[in-house]
């Protein structure tokens, strides 16, 4: 196997971190291709916990290469705290993490102008975004504005790209927000001083991934966000600014689709999501309290609660035919546990009319009601589990019928946050 893919299938946060950990055992380089410090994987080892925002969840093993593929934005800021956080924990980076050469820098006039947009007191939609910068600087990058970690160590072209950008900025800064102009001096002096400190990670990431495929190594494209974040197949506008779904994978690392071999998709048991947009099956009762309670859904980067609900049937299957998936691995089935009754949306009812697949127009996600099917919780313990016969016949049940509603295999399950955690079949 060359290239595995591992894609979130939901809204986000269904356990990818996890499972990458899991994976990463038997891999050689483990690799983020999109999106930036707003991820948040979470992975447990024995008593630790670690979330890694930026880095791929693969440094928690020795002896593992580590890339920041290009398709990712790298906040140098946060990227450091982050290597600071794992040295206290014991996990040092040095010669197995690489950053690309090509990856584009969240530049503190994005994050500014992220949460600028976002407070309210501009016309526009509101996102929910993570204030991580994100949309500003994809924006930047797909404009031709933006500043690439290559330019650090150029310090003139640096300041002169600075210099371009802040005209701009200044602009929309002062007249739609009434901000003072960016100090841009003190940005480059700001971002040498990251330079000093970076550069030993920054490396040709493109060459790097394609000789480890071609020398028969084992490569893991650790993804961020869910595919319903994904900018073009997501609920648009309430999506992230990069395409978190496959298509991301070579875009973000450079590498051909051939290579990929195995596409595995994670999904939560149930749905969740954070920020604004459609969610039909969102359960803003005490059931939905309960999942949220028992899955301690909070979130990772932001700590704001998760909206949670039954597992979503229509945006499984979309998954799941969008990206290819090969099989799934289905997280969190420990949560359902404390259910006497469990629901799966198999269809939308949009104005009186029932949808077996995800409409691309998102006012019509907005409007959709779910159409579920009932079945039986099991009401005991799967929490721990690592094997499949110990789970109960409703759990099987259900695990086979999420088979057959998104339409392909469940080859992991995972049963908690704990590395043995997980039933693999
Ligand atoms: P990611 O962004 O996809 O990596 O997911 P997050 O780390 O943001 O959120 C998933 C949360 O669920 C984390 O706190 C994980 O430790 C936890 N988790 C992952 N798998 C399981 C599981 O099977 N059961 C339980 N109870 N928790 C899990
Ligand atoms: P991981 O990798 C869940 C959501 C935000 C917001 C929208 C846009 O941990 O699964 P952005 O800051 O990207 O411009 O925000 O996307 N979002 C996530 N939700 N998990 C994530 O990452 C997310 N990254 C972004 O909450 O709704
Ligand atoms: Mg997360």
């Amino acid at each position: 196997m060359s290239v595995q893919a591992i894609i979130g299938v939901q809204w986000g946060d269904e356990g990818k971190g996890k499972i990458v950990d899991i994976l990463s055992e038997d891999k050689d380089v483990i690799a983020r291709y999109a999106g930036g410090a707003n991820a948040g994987h979470t992975v447990v080892v024995a008593d630790q916990e670690y979330v890694l925002h930026l880095i791929p969840s693969g440094i928690l093993r020795k002896g593992k290469i580590c890339v920041i593929g290009n398709g990712v934005v790298l906040d140098p800021d946060a990227f450091l705290t982050e290597i600071e956080i794992l040295g206290e924990k014991g996990i040092e980076v040095d010669g197995s993490l690489f950053i690309s050469q090509k990856a584009h820098l969240i530049m503190p006039y994005h994050k500014q102008l992220d949460k600028a947009s976002e407070s309210g007191e501009t016309i526009g939609v509101k996102i929910g975004t993570t204030g991580r910068g994100i949309g500003p600087a994809y924006s930047d990058k797909a404009s031709r504005l933006g500043i690439r970690v290559a330019d650090l160590l150029k310090p003139d072209y640096l300041k002169t790209r600075v210099e371009h950008a802040a005209e701009i900025k200044n602009t929309v800064l002062k007249q739609y927000y009434g901000q003072k102009p960016l100090d841009t001096a003190q940005i480059v002096e700001q971002y040498l001083g990251y330079a000093e400190k970076l550069k030993g990670f920054i490396a040709d990431c493109g060459p790097l991934v394609r000789k480890a495929i071609q020398d028969g190594k084992k490569v893991l494209a650790e993804g961020a966000q869910g595919t319903m974040l994904d900018i073009d197949h997501g609920t648009y506008p309430f999506v992230t600014s990069s395409n978190a779904s496959i298509s991301g994978v070579c875009s973000g690392l450079g590498i051909p689709p051939k290579d990929i071999s195995n596409i595995l998709g994670i999904m939560k048991a149930y749905t969740t999501r954070v920020g604004e947009g459609p969610l039909p099956t969102e359960l803003n009762d005490k059931v939905g309290k309960q999942l949220r309670e028992h899955g301690g859904e909070f979130g990772a980067t932001t700590g704001r609660p998760r909206r949670c609900g039954w597992l979503d049937g229509v945006v499984g299957r979309f998954s799941v035919a969008i990206n290819g998936m090969d099989t799934i691995a289905l997280t969190k089935l420990d949560v359902l546990d404390h259910f006497a009754e469990l629901k799966i949306c198999i269809g939308y009812r949009i104005d009186g009319v029932v949808h077996n697949e995800m409409p691309d127009d998102t006012d019509l996600v907005a409007r959709a009601e779910p159409v579920y099917e009932n079945h039986r919780g099991w009401m005991s313990k799967t929490a721990g589990m690592d094997k499949y016969d110990q789970l109960p016949d409703e759990a099987k049940r259900y695990v086979d019928r999420v088979e057959e509603v998104v339409g392909t295999s469940v080859s992991i399950i995972s049963t908690g946050q704990a590395r043995d955690s997980v039933i693999v079949r």
